[in-house]
């Protein structure tokens, strides 16, 4: 039997470049937290992923820096899984500033490791429809950048 409430879903977690020496303690977290970890990689994103991977930001102010902050070291990303998946993940990151974080949510993780908006240490997807679309981003044949290449593809 399984309906809404028990049907696992996919999303997408990123580790930002100051946080990569952390990854084994993201890990951690992500698996106390009952999160399978279904495919993982490290990567460099080049100026190109990041316009991509955040097109809907492109016309915002703080895009520039943010492509900036993106390219400055490699990234870490997962596709994690389990029932509630996507809002799951984003409350156990908290809010996207994490100079709020610190004072709403001291628990979360961008109030552990965060400084402030750009550099809140950690992604997570905002919608199933962004997941599916993040996930594919790093883990299918994506034909205009290559990426993802001879990667099996995941189950849906
Ligand atoms: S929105 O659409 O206004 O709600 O945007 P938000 O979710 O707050 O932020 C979207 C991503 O942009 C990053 N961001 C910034 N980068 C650099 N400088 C500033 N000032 C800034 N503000 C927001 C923010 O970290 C979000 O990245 P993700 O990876 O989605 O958390």
């Amino acid at each position: 039997h399984s309906d809404a409430s028990t049907k696992k879903e996919k999303t997408l977690a990123m580790i930002k470049p100051d946080g990569l020496n952390y990854t084994d303690d993201f890990k951690r977290i992500v698996n106390d937290f009952g999160f399978s970890i279904l495919r993982e990689l490290t990567m460099q994103l080049d100026e190109d992923d990041v316009k991509l991977f955040y097109a809907e930001h492109s016309k915002r102010s703080f895009f520039p820096n943010l492509v900036k902050y993106m390219t400055s070291g490699p990234v870490f990303v997962m596709v994690l899984e389990k029932v509630n998946a996507v809002a799951d993940w984003r409350a156990l990151i908290g809010p996207t500033d994490a100079r709020k974080a610190k004072i709403t949510d001291p628990h979360s993780i961008r109030a552990m490791c965060g400084l402030d908006s750009q550099r809140n240490c950690v992604h997570g997807s905002d919608s199933l429809q962004s997941a599916t679309r993040e996930i594919s981003f790093f883990f299918r044949e994506i034909v205009s950048t290559g990426k993802g290449k001879n990667l099996p593809k995941l189950e849906s």
